[in-house]
């Protein structure tokens, strides 16, 4: 590299999504015939609802090709708006809506309102790992808090007060979790925002897998704090990962600041995607969503006691999301080992717990099931086979 110079400093301090490379290396033993069974990615199997491609594909025939409004465009905020009133009983105005390039977007957008440089905020440890990178590029730092399955993997008002630091600022959860399933119901939601509100800060909750819990009631962080931030997505619920569109709600005297920043880093989001989105409220469309949740529901109540008789360290059922993240100890010290032997001899893909921060992370993978009830029931087959 002579006579190059060398490139910025920080991405000395970014760290790699391991998933993506879990993926790549799984792909790449396919193409060599292997038969790979997928528990490592973090999206739905399904491909996204037809009433939605359809959508987006008449979006395109009616030319619907230029930018859009930085924040979404109207019809979308509106939808969104009314889906608080159906979902949760909340009267939110559009105006505090912003529709953003996932919810990928909707963090660094926030992260570029809420940090300074040298500032942080609190998170789970294990927790979604590229949230402390998005604080990373702003010069904050994420400052992680070990959690087990005695706190439910969340963070609490004790938590909060003990890892509360100089240069904390906030903190940032999410519920259902990734990659634990864990969720925070409406007391916890009440006590963390009181013990926030106490120290004058932000608290951002992550609801990007809210319509996919099973069983229990998924509450929004804004039924008991109007003053919260909130993330959310069409990722995961509404399966549109590949069109990369998400939205966030602020307080109202956040907006400006978020709109100057969306119109500087995107302009807007994808136009087809949008209007592609709107169709995902329609009730017809609901009613597929919901079947595929319930798939996934059935697919838990599979693979949670499987993992269990098959020696796996398990906390409590997780209650949304699709994920499992299990305790390895019983056959191995160090989960990025473990994975890499899951992968290459048995054909498994899985994610290290290495990739959810630092808190016995070698003792744990995460389990995704995103693929077919009889692909899972192979893995746990094979896995039957050589752990016992
Ligand atoms: C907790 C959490 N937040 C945010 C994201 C980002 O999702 P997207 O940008 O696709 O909306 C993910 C993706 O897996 C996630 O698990």
């Amino acid at each position: 590299m002579k006579g190059i110079r060398p490139y910025a400093r920080r991405l000395e301090s970014i760290e790699p999504f391991r998933v993506v490379e879990v993926l790549t290396r799984a792909r790449e033993l396919e193409r060599e015939g292997r038969d790979i069974i997928h528990l490592g990615a973090g999206e739905p199997d399904f491909a996204t609802a037809p009433p939605i491609i359809e959508a987006g594909r008449a979006s395109l025939a009616r030319g619907e090709t230029y930018y859009t409004e930085a924040g979404g465009i109207p019809q979308l905020r509106e939808a969104v708006s009314t889906y608080y009133q159906s979902q949760y009983r909340l009267t939110i105005d559009p105006r505090r809506i912003m529709i953003t390039p996932g919810a990928s977007g909707a963090l660094l957008l926030l992260s570029a309102l809420l940090i300074n440089p040298g500032e942080g905020m609190l998170m789970t440890d294990p927790g979604y790992p590229c949230n402390r990178q998005f604080l990373q590029l702003v010069g904050g730092e994420g400052q992680l808090v070990s959690v087990s399955g005695e706190q439910n993997y969340q963070l609490t008002p004790e938590l909060i007060a003990s890892h509360w630091s100089h240069n904390t600022v906030g903190a940032l959860v999410a519920s259902p979790a990734n990659p634990t399933g864990a969720v925070l119901d409406r007391e916890a939601l009440a006590n963390l925002a009181t013990a926030v509100a106490r120290r004058q800060g932000f608290l951002v909750v992550d609801e990007i897998y809210h319509g996919l819990s099973f069983g229990v009631n998924t509450p929004s962080v804004l039924e008991v704090d109007d003053n919260a931030f909130v993330i959310n997505s069409f990722s995961k619920y509404f399966g549109m990962t590949g069109w990369r569109l998400g939205w966030l709600v602020a307080p109202e005297s956040a907006i400006p600041g978020l709109e100057k920043l969306a119109q500087n880093l995107f302009i807007s989001m994808s136009t087809m995607a949008q209007h592609a989105a709107l169709a995902g409220f329609d009730p017809a469309t609901r009613r597929i969503l919901d079947q595929r949740r319930d798939v996934f529901a059935a697919r838990r109540d599979y693979l949670y006691p499987a993992l269990k008789s098959l020696g796996f360290g398990l906390g409590a059922a997780p209650e949304g999301a699709f994920y499992i993240y299990a305790d390895i100890t019983r056959f191995s010290d160090d989960s990025q080992q473990f994975c890499s032997s899951m992968l290459e001899s048995h054909g498994i893909a899985l994610t290290p717990g290495a990739d959810f921060g630092r808190y016995r992370a070698s003792e744990h993978v995460r389990f995704s099931y995103t693929t077919g009830m009889e692909r899972i029931e192979e893995a746990v087959g094979r896995m039957r086979k050589v752990l016992n």
